[in-house]
């Protein structure tokens, strides 16, 4: 497996495999590998024949008092782990190479409606982060498929409709949520919670589990604002600060109506000052 930090290498890498035919995929991470990044890279492995993981903690997608300097920088053990899941190429660009004219100067891509709302009402011009240095990351490794998880449900949402509008020609795989034995959705960002808070931070997808529960059954199906309420209280209950708890469309990540049948509960809430996110997805 090797590792490239710039463009110029990473292009006459891939001109090489593409030369012989090679089906590309990409996976963009910001680094610190765990398991679920794991499973996205072996979905890639299956869906093509080479495998390039992004390793770049995207300073565009970070508001100014986010955690953007403490975010965890961990690249030889991330090699050691993608080498046993079977990547092909580490793309680990400095933020020179990605921003050579600096933030403020760099075009950007912005999705409107899917990116409202939820995390993009509380991290205002994340999601154009995310968008722009996406569409950056395909414009430079230029792969067939790319593969994102599912925990970053809205984040998955922006980058289809990214892919969409823009005619990229990128066929996108989304990847289920892998979690810890006892639901807690698996994030680079656990790291940063203490003993304690590790203790608490179930009651997440508890929560998530138990509403899901709620409206699949019969009573309380049209109700959502009660039901996000009733979430938000089992939250606080946990000693959680809940950010927030939206039951939406599936598709549209709108507000859920009475007669749509595909919903997912987003979630976000702050254990101290890490903030966890989780959604949970049903069809009824
Ligand atoms: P990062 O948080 O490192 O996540 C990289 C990819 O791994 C994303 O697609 C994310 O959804 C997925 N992922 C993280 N935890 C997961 C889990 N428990 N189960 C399944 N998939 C999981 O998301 C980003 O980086 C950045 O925003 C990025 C897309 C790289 C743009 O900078």
């Amino acid at each position: 497996m090797r590792t490239v930090h710039t463009l110029k290498e990473l292009r006459a890498m891939l001109r090489e495999y593409r030369r012989q035919g090679k089906r590309i995929g990409l996976v963009p991470t910001m680094g610190n590998l765990h398991e679920g990044h794991l499973s996205l890279v072996r979905k890639a492995t299956e869906a093509a024949d080479v495998v390039v993981t992004s390793i770049f903690v995207n300073p565009m997608q970070f508001g100014a008092t986010e955690d953007l300097d403490t975010y965890p920088r961990t690249l030889a053990e991330d090699q050691k782990k993608l080498e046993t899941a079977g990547n092909t190429l580490v793309f680990a660009p400095s933020n020179n190479e990605i921003y050579p004219e600096g933030l403020a100067r760099q075009t950007r891509v912005s999705v409107p409606d899917v990116s409202e709302g939820h995390c993009g009402a509380s991290r205002p011009g994340h999601f154009d982060g995310v968008a722009t240095v996406v569409a950056m990351l395909f414009n430079m490794v230029q792969p067939d498929v790319a593969v994102f998880g599912e925990k970053d449900f809205q984040q998955l949402a922006v980058i289809r409709k990214m892919t969409r509008d823009l005619k990229m020609p990128v066929e996108i795989i989304g990847v289920p949520t892998s979690r810890e034995k006892d639901g807690l959705a698996r994030s680079s960002r656990n790291g940063y919670l203490t003993a304690e808070e590790r203790k608490q931070a179930p009651a997440v997808y508890k929560t998530l589990q138990a509403l899901a529960q709620k409206l699949q059954s019969q009573e309380d199906t049209q109700d959502f604002a009660a039901l996000e309420r009733a979430g938000q209280t089992m939250l606080s209950e946990a000693g959680l600060r809940p950010d927030y708890l939206n039951i939406v469309n599936s598709h549209t990540l709108k507000p859920a109506a009475p007669d749509d049948r595909e919903l997912t509960i987003l979630v976000a809430a702050f254990l101290g000052t890490t903030r966890l996110i989780d959604n949970l997805s049903l069809s009824r």
